[in-house]
């Protein structure tokens, strides 16, 4: 082998390593606090909510917040429960501009779907009227 190309192999082979070496470490935080999009089927963004303005479900809605959603998302929506803190992944406030312009049927799918560190309701809140009583409550906490 003539010694340019050995020269060049060698260091082609460094730099590629170095390259991998800088993505294990970069990536990982990178991906940590940031949440990935979710990615909502077409199913649940064309979802009407039957029990849009409801108020008589806000009593409800509130109940099963403060019951199975408070400790991670916080008393008023802020993302700051006392479990937030052990979350990898940021939970954003539901005064937030981007997720209030979710529609009803988007938040549905989040709030009772799920994903990654986000749990899964579905056993949970059975009942598709209390459901949307959560949905409806979770849509009144917009920090002024
Ligand atoms: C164990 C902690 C935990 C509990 C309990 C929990 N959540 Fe979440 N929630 C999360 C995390 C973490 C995310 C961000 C997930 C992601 O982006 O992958 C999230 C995201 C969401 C989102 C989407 C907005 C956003 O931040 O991306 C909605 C809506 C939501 N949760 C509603 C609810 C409702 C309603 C309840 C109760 C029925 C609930 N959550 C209970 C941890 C929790």
């Amino acid at each position: 082998m003539k010694k340019r190309t050995f020269k060049f192999l060698t260091s082609s082979i460094v730099i590629f390593f170095a390259g991998m070496l800088m993505a294990a470490f970069v990536s990982p935080t990178e991906n940590m606090a940031k949440q990935k999009e979710w990615d909502i089927p077409a199913k649940y963004k064309e979802m009407e909510n039957p029990y849009a303005g409801d108020k008589s479900l806000e009593k409800v809605g509130e109940m099963l917040y403060m019951k199975n959603c408070r400790l991670c998302h916080g008393n008023k929506g802020e993302g700051n429960g006392p479990k937030a803190k052990l979350m990898k992944l940021e939970i954003i406030p539901f005064s937030d501009a981007k997720f209030q312009a979710h529609n009803d049927g988007e938040i549905y799918y989040m709030a009772i779907i799920g994903k990654d560190e986000m749990p899964n309701f579905e056993k949970i809140i059975s009942d598709e009227e209390d459901r949307w009583a959560v949905i409806n409550y979770v849509r009144t906490l917009k920090i002024e």
